[in-house]
């Protein structure tokens, strides 16, 4: 009977044409597979998927999300130390600040690293931005602030002279949200030696990375906290949840992929195993970390997060993200027809933000978080990433018991 259930464990578990190597066994589907099977709790389980092990040289196949302002440097050093691979968000960077702080960072690790970057198109359109700007004139009033004269990017996307300051940096990770740079600059980064990542939403977003010479794709469900990585389409009404996607672009793609969206403890992670990925990427789950870089009314949403406290919306930058609710976001949202091209959201809002923070009121704040905020962990990085790692091979191990 055991052998019996154990061989429909392996039967789910080789998802995505990778075999489950519980217990660390290379060759599972063995004549011997019962005494083998009674050997097995005495082992430590390993993951069950190595490709992104391999390629990145690091112990686990846990990635802390990049985090846009959230994200202080100590975190992705913390993380590479726990045998993770750690990200830094350089989106809101210039290629000099970028030299300066990527050199600083590098220097505190050896461990492989992977730096972020947006690839946004930014649509301008001045009837839109001046419409917006009306919509808001009520809150400007009512909070006795100026309107901006006019909106301002703060956050170009990746262009040449970043990639002339990625390349000589030369982290070992390069990772895009909304698509991917130039053709020429993926080649640049991929001669220097770096491993391109990409975030996608749907099958056909995840072909194209791949095409486009992606060396792994983060399949990025509507869980997901921060904002969507949509960019062939718009259409947010049919985005997917981590469990039907990741299983989807696993069957469609050969290049590895990275589940991310709604995972936050062992139970999740492998989960995404047992649906064929390689590895996790978790955002909101370290967000509560000592070392994040995040507001007081955000740490305080994210202790009193429920399953349901948060929603879809582009009223705070102009794209689709998951964020906590808020009163803009309730009375604008969760989604405007009319809002401006992101990220000029941002520079709109940014007056009242102000305000409103000094009022010690998060009214126009924006709190980026996923669904599974309430699971987060008041833990330090790097030790979340070592309980994140040991929970997910325990629970490994107990079904493998269990077979
Ligand atoms: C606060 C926050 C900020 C984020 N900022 C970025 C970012 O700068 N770049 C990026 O590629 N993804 C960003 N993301 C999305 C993550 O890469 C990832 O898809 C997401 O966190 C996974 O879902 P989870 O939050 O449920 O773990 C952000 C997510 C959060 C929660």
């Amino acid at each position: 009977m055991a052998g019996i259930r154990r061989r429909e464990l392996i039967k789910t578990a080789t998802v995505g044409g990778v075999a489950l190597s519980l217990g660390g066994a290379q060759g599972l589907l063995v004549a011997n597979e019962e005494v083998r099977a009674q050997e097995a709790p005495l082992r430590v389980a390993s993951w069950p998927n190595r490709q992104l092990l391999d390629l990145l040289k690091i112990e686990h196949p846990l990635i802390q999300a990049p985090m846009g302002l959230h994200t202080s440097p100590a975190m992705p050093v913390a993380v590479g130390r726990a045998g993770g691979l750690g990200s830094f968000p350089c989106s809101t960077f210039t290629a000099a600040q970028l030299r300066d702080l990527g050199r600083k960072l590098l220097a505190q690790t050896d461990r492989p690293l992977n730096l972020n970057f947006f690839c946004h198109v930014t649509k301008r359109n001045p009837a839109l931005e001046a419409a917006w700007l009306k919509r808001l004139a009520p809150y400007y009033t009512e909070l006795e602030v100026n309107p901006p004269a006019a909106l301002v990017s703060a956050r170009p996307p990746f262009d040449a002279e970043m990639c002339d300051a990625v390349v000589e940096l030369k982290p070992r990770v390069v990772s895009f949200h909304f698509g991917l740079p130039e053709a020429t600059l993926v080649d640049r980064l991929k001669a220097a030696g770096c491993v391109i990542f990409s975030s996608a939403t749907t099958v056909a977003e995840a072909r194209w990375l791949e095409e486009r010479g992606v060396d792994a794709v983060i399949a990025q469900g509507l869980e997901a906290g921060g904002h969507r990585g949509m960019f062939l389409t718009t259409e947010l009404a049919s985005q997917l949840g981590t469990l039907a996607l990741v299983p989807q672009v696993v069957d469609a793609v050969k290049i590895p992929v990275i589940a991310a969206g709604g995972i936050a403890d062992g139970r999740g992670i492998v989960a995404a195993f047992a649906l064929g990925a390689a590895g996790v990427q978790m955002g909101t789950a370290y967000l509560q970390c000592p070392e994040a870089t995040i507001s007081p009314y955000e740490r305080a949403a994210l202790k009193s997060a429920k399953d349901n406290l948060t929603m879809v919306s582009n009223v705070l930058t102009g794209r689709p993200a998951r964020v906590f609710v808020n009163r803009i976001v309730r009375e604008l949202g969760p989604l405007a027809a009319d809002a401006p091209s992101f990220p000029l959201g941002t520079p709109a809002l940014a007056p009242l933000v102000s305000k409103a923070e000094s009022q010690s009121s998060a009214d126009f704040t924006g709190m980026y978080g996923g669904q599974a905020a309430a699971l987060g962990r008041e833990l330090a990085c790097g030790e979340l990433t070592s309980v994140l790692a040991k929970e997910a091979l325990e629970r490994i191990r107990t079904l493998y018991r269990a077979s």
